[in-house]
């Protein structure tokens, strides 16, 4: 029987995004960092099987079932490892060993020796960039303003002429039909071989990883007959539908979100500029498996198109895209400038930074697409516009989110908020759409009424944190905060199993408090797990919530000590001072804690 490598494995796990395979089972919604949605392995009402994106794990803590892409597929297939790993390859197109397929094996070979060759390639386009004969790039280069580093960074090169490459790459071993396969090299009727790429800029188009997979070359001469671009074309490392120019930098990046441009020279430019976190479509519009990678890397893709160019059909179907896989999608909007390099150029990068913050919604972007249809200056076209806009409002989810939009179109159009709010209402409220209502967290009645709901909040907070971030967060919180500071009996028993068994990670965390079996408890962690705390700084956050039960715990022994100075005559008169000095420390403390 064959054995399947742990390469190969973890080639199959990358290759299918467990958001996406569970997407196909179980309609999930996003909510923060994890997607949540009716479990498939227990009957339920309300949701609280969730999947991690970034974890690529999910848990269901209805029925505890939980692990990784092969174990859902297992488990949802009712079959063993080894058949849901085969199922998972079989979608990803990955080709399994087998005992008879020599073929496999050969497949591989080309695919190796095909990287191999791109990266001899881009190596050879690169260092001929710097020989005196690639002057016509050189002033190019400069003509366009990139800088020594960002040649480096992204290994721009200069090609050949005739049959430079291949002859290159003949003397480095290569074989016909490997270099042929890249598609580097073409043969002609007469059975040449001539170099695809000529006298161009060269850029290498590199995958997550950083391997080069294809190229992209710009013509230099003014000639109107030469392709401003040659792309390389699908192969067999090649496909431009999955992936996105500089991905392989952007997703080094600290920042959350990630700039969606169309032209490498945008993605390039703005690198140049400061902005590590830039990616460019190939020559396509936007895909689905290219918002997938987006969506695995970023919370947020601010789409950046070219100003002319990209038709507003082509951002909105951007936009959707990205949306419906739970992104937070924008679009940058420029004026002033044909594209985000020539922008970045003219005012700097700033004024471009400014652009990426005040990008708007898909919701706004349709209503102001709308908004160019009307003229809001005749009464008719505002009431037509009123009604479509309420079509767009009402499929909002988030309430918050609704009204936010709602305060924003009143100011920007001039139209009451009563008005809206009333449309929106009736089109709410109608039954056509009561099935788009968000799915709302179990929030449970607090047991004792006198817990107020920022002590639950806090609390929750508490475990939230220790949950998601245990390892910054444990000991600071265990060194400050005891068991009986929690009044809310759940949180209590998910503190007490947590100290415990202190888990190093969140997956571990979470199978122990799965092993609670009490209902109550599994929906008041998935309450905890959907809520978004917002929390920017988890340091900050851990050291504010500590902060306020030392408050507490002084002010409280404040008013205990004031009240039993009050009752004085039942006490010594050395217990009078002791707690006198006490009472001092504590308001001192309390002072300081201000
Ligand atoms: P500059 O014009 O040099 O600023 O390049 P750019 O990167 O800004 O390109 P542009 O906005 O014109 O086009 C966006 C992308 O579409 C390019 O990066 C290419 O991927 C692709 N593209 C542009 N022109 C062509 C072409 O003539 N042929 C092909 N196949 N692709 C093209
Ligand atoms: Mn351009």
């Amino acid at each position: 029987m064959v054995q399947y490598t742990d390469d190969l494995k973890e080639e199959i796990r990358s290759a299918n995004d467990i958001v996406d395979v569970i997407s196909q089972y179980v309609t999930l919604k996003r909510s923060g960092r994890n997607f949540f949605g009716l479990c498939p392995f227990h009957k339920e009402k309300s949701p609280s099987f969730s999947v991690s994106a970034d974890r690529q794990y999910f848990h269901c803590f209805g029925c505890h079932k939980g692990g990784d892409v092969f174990t859902f597929i297992s488990e949802v297939e009712r079959v063993s490892f080894k058949e849901a790993l085969e199922i998972l390859a079989e979608r990803a197109r990955i080709e399994l060993p087998t005992s008879q397929n020599a073929e496999f094996n050969k497949t591989q070979y080309l695919k190796d020796r095909m990287y191999k060759i791109n990266a001899e390639t881009t190596i050879f386009y690169h260092e001929r960039l710097y020989k005196p004969l690639a002057k016509i790039a050189q002033d190019y280069v400069k003509q366009r303003k990139l800088d020594n580093n960002t040649l480096k960074a992204f290994k721009i090169g200069y090609s050949g002429e005739y049959n430079e490459l291949y002859k290159h790459l003949k003397a480095q071993g290569f074989k016909d039909e490997e270099i042929l396969a890249t598609g580097l090299v073409n043969k002609n009727d007469r059975g040449e071989f001539i170099d695809r790429y000529r006298k161009r800029l060269m850029f290498p188009i590199m995958d997550v990883s950083g391997k080069v997979i294809a190229f992209g070359g710009r013509k230099l001469e003014q000639n109107e007959k030469l392709a401003k671009y040659i792309n390389s074309n699908e192969n067999l490392v090649y496909s431009k539908k999955k992936h996105l120019f500089g991905l392989n930098l952007a997703k080094q990046s600290d920042s959350k979100r990630i700039i969606l441009v169309e032209g490498y020279m945008d993605a390039i430019s703005l690198y140049q500029r400061g902005f590590d976190n830039v990616v460019a479509s190939l020559g396509t519009a936007l895909t689905e498996e290219q918002g997938r990678l987006l969506r695995k890397y970023c919370e947020q893709v601010i789409i950046s198109y070219d100003s002319d160019s990209a038709g507003q059909e082509a951002i909105m179907r951007g936009l959707g895209i990205l949306e419906a896989q739970g992104c937070d999608a924008r679009v940058l909007q420029m004026e002033g400038a044909k594209d985000p390099d020539e922008y970045v150029i003219k005012y700097g990068s700033g004024r471009f930074n400014m652009l990426v913050d005040k990008a708007i919604s898909l919701v706004e972007f349709k209503i102001k697409m709308l908004k160019n249809k009307y003229n809001l200056e005749n009464a008719n076209d505002k009431i037509r516009f009123l009604k479509e806009i309420t079509q767009i409002l009402s499929n909002v989810s988030n309430k918050i989110e609704r009204e936010i939009y709602i305060d924003h179109i009143a100011d920007e159009y001039n139209i009451s908020r009563e008005a809206i709010y009333a449309e929106v209402n009736k089109a709410l409220y109608s039954e056509k759409v009561t099935d788009k209502v968000l799915i709302k967290p179990v929030v449970k009645e607090p047991k004792s009424v006198e817990i107020s709901p920022a002590v639950i909040k806090r609390e929750n907070m508490i475990i939230y944190l220790l949950i998601n971030h245990f390892r910054e967060s444990f000991e600071h919180i265990v060194t400050h905060i005891t068991l009986d500071d929690f009044k809310v009996e759940e949180n209590k028993i998910i503190f007490e199993k947590i100290l415990e068994s202190p888990a190093e990670d969140s997956e571990k965390i979470l199978q122990v408090i799965a092993n609670i079996e009490d209902p109550a408890i599994q929906s008041h962690v998935s309450e905890i797990l959907v809520t978004d705390y917002e929390i920017s700084s988890v340091e900050k956050c851990i050291e504010d919530v500590v902060t306020i039960y030392n408050k507490d715990r002084l002010t409280n022994r404040k008013f205990e000590i004031i009240k039993m100075l009050d009752n004085s005559s039942a006490y010594t008169k050395e217990e009078v001072a002791k707690l006198e000095k006490e009472l001092n420390e504590v308001i001192i403390e309390l002072a300081k804690k201000k």
